[in-house]
């Protein structure tokens, strides 16, 4: 079945109907979902999701844009979530030079500190890196990325970039921006990764894939997104989602 390893059901634009679009996931192929928190508050909801259903795993940590809610007592505390029953990962955590708030400075510092959390709970990462290819590389090569092992969520970096993480032998999380009608370099990039290193994403409610794009996206269309990296790969539909739910499954030590 479906593993869609990067989705923020937590989100508010799933308050009026969280209950019953997770109910009806399986029914739809999707057999896993990561939740991915990326904030404090989302972590905790992330906590309880993974509580209230069972095909729901989670992953701790604080997206680069609201890291400046982080001190040393919150820090802990995300610590200590870390170790909760299905918290499969530290993330999202990474840098984000886009809207480039809080400053460069505190960005780094606290990837390098949720790095080092995954080292200490031994807990593979969740990356996420928009427009700052090479300060992510750096601060994952300084802090031994490839001794932690994770994945690059929503890949938007050349085919250069892709082979410096997969020398790391990082995962690579696609998601709907594959079918974009200006996703050509993420195409490449797909074309290029041997499909043993691809993990199929939504990160819902954002990026939606066409012919839903900018709606609310959910996992619900996470075959859309199966069925053109089958098309891209010449390979079947059914074999692109065995590989890479196998490959999540792996990476997130689920069902061994
Ligand atoms: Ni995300």
């Amino acid at each position: 079945m479906i593993f869609d390893s990067h989705a923020h059901h937590d989100d508010q634009a799933f308050d009026h109907d969280r209950e019953d679009l997770l109910s009806s996931l399986a029914a739809q192929g999707v057999g896993t979902v990561v939740n991915v928190g990326a904030s404090l508050e989302g972590t905790k909801r992330t906590v309880e999701l993974c509580k209230a259903y069972p095909f729901v795993y989670g992953a701790a940590g604080v997206h680069p844009d609201e890291v400046g809610s982080l001190d040393e007592s919150s820090f802990a505390w995300l610590k200590e979530q870390c170790q909760k029953e299905k918290i499969v990962a530290v993330g999202e955590t990474g840098l984000d030079y886009y809207w480039d708030e809080p400053d460069r400075g505190i960005q780094k510092k606290w990837f390098e500190r949720q790095l080092q959390l995954a080292r200490e709970v031994k807990l593979p990462v969740i990356i996420h890196s928009r427009e700052a290819a090479k300060d992510t590389l750096d601060i994952m090569k300084a802090a031994h990325g490839e001794e932690l092992g994770g994945v690059v969520h929503c890949f938007s970096y050349t085919k250069e970039i892709a082979k410096e993480y997969l020398d790391m032998d990082y995962y690579f999380g696609i998601g709907g921006v594959v079918t974009f009608q200006n996703g050509k370099k993420l195409k490449e990039v797909v074309e290029y990764l041997p499909i043993e290193k691809i993990l199929l994403e939504t990160d819902s409610p954002y990026l939606a894939p066409v012919p839903y794009r900018g709606k609310r996206n959910s996992s619900l269309y996470i075959p859309l997104i199966a069925e053109e990296i089958a098309k891209i790969k010449g390979m079947d539909y059914d074999e692109v989602v065995r590989v890479t739910e196998g490959n999540a499954k792996s990476l997130f030590g689920i069902g061994e």
